[in-house]
């Protein structure tokens, strides 16, 4: 990709853009104008630091720079971690025009966002994502949190950044686990609403697989596109945004039940993408086919070969606490079909726990 392409996120004063391309982390021309103060907090983690802190080292010719490099895992996305931003922040005396710049992955940018959201009630945060997930999902939409011991996200904010810049490079040294766990959210925007993005993601798996450049390129910038025109529509999620959650709500359960140690989220969504296209087919929204397709391709990227196996009644009692039931009554995003996904209420708990049962041996 020889220029980077911009794509526009939310209207009036929270709009800001995405870039995607080649080489950005060095793009002085075009992260310099994006910063407004002197005073810079730069975030990042024990992992991604060494391998792309020196493409940084530009900032600190005109700018006031801290450093903090977190510990890796998600473990670290807590109060405590932001806590350790703040007083990194009082150190450098940031004032209201400050930054905070978060580089690595989702984990990084939403305790780093969190931090920028609230430090001064909230100033300038920009994001440089360095995983396929945080490029197609977490660093766009403004959502930020951290964790607590009584469960995940429950502490944020939404504080839409300044800008994001997706640097396909630093994908070249993402380990594959956490690649193909990306490219589950990349067959997510497929699935949810655009058939011929997932005809294309089924004559590009291989090149995908293979991270050839142009098909990279094309899976972020499409992704990224879908997720800007859903949250500029719905930022607070009182709506469209919360189709971004197919496979989530059997994915989290899935994700609970393990203790957050089994799956990685990514992989959590692809058994929770099959197990939403199993219940539309049940509920007779869908037909088999579309079930079929869906199972094909992530199986051709290696995702949801197989489910741990925790019992039906676990998954279930997991399903109910999570945020999107409401009232006792069962949430879910399900489909008609690829690219026709939309928010069913009160899903009948006995053909949920049907599909739960089956799945593990069928996936
Ligand atoms: P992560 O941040 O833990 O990164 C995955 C691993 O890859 C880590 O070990 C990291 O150090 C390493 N890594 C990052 N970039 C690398 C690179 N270029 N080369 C080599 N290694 C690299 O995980 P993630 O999947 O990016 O993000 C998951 C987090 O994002 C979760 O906390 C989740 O809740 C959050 N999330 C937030 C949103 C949102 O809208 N804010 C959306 C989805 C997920
Ligand atoms: N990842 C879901 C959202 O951003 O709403």
């Amino acid at each position: 990709m020889n220029r980077p392409v911009r794509i526009e996120v939310g209207s009036g004063e929270r709009a800001y853009p995405v870039w995607v391309g080649s080489g950005l982390l060095a793009a002085e021309d075009l992260i310099e104008p994006l910063l407004r103060g002197r005073q810079l907090l730069l975030v990042s983690n024990e992992t991604v630091m060494p391998l792309f802190g020196e493409r940084l080292d530009w900032l600190r010719r005109r700018r006031e720079v801290a450093i903090e490099v977190l510990p890796d895992g998600e473990a670290h996305k807590t109060l405590e971690t932001a806590a350790r931003l703040f007083a990194a922040l009082a150190r450098l005396g940031a004032q209201r025009d400050a930054a905070v710049l978060a580089l690595g992955g989702g984990v990084v940018s939403d305790v780093a966002g969190f931090a920028a959201s609230v430090w001064m009630r909230g100033i300038d945060f920009l994001v440089l994502p360095t995983t396929l997930l945080a490029q197609v999902d977490a660093a766009i939409g403004g959502k930020t949190a951290v964790n607590l011991p009584e469960g995940k996200n429950l502490v944020g904010s939404f504080h839409p950044p300044r800008a994001v810049c997706c640097d396909l490079d630093t994908l070249r040294t993402l380990p594959e686990r956490e690649y193909r766990a990306g490219l589950a959210e990349v067959v997510k925007y497929a699935a949810i609403r655009d058939a011929e993005f997932f005809t294309w993601l089924e004559t590009s798996a291989e090149a995908l697989l293979a991270r050839e450049a142009s098909a990279l390129a094309e899976a972020v910038l499409r992704s990224v596109s879908h997720k800007a025109e859903i949250v500029t529509r719905d930022e607070r999620e009182r709506g469209e945004r919360a189709l971004l959650n197919f496979g989530h709500t059997f994915g989290h359960a899935l994700e609970a039940a393990g203790g957050y140690r089994e799956l990685l989220h990514g992989e959590a969504v692809a058994i929770g993408m099959r197990w939403a296209a199993r219940l539309s087919e049940r509920l007779g929204l869908a037909s088999r086919e579309h079930t079929l397709r869906l199972d094909r391709l992530l199986g051709r990227l290696g995702l949801g070969l197989s489910a741990p196996s925790h019992s039906p009644e676990v998954l279930s009692a997991h399903l109910r606490l999570d945020k999107k039931a409401r009232s006792g009554r069962l949430r879910f995003i399900l489909w008609r079909g690829i690219g026709e996904a939309f928010l069913a209420e009160g899903v009948d708990v006995a053909a949920v726990e049907a599909v739960l049962g089956e799945a593990p041996g069928t996936l």
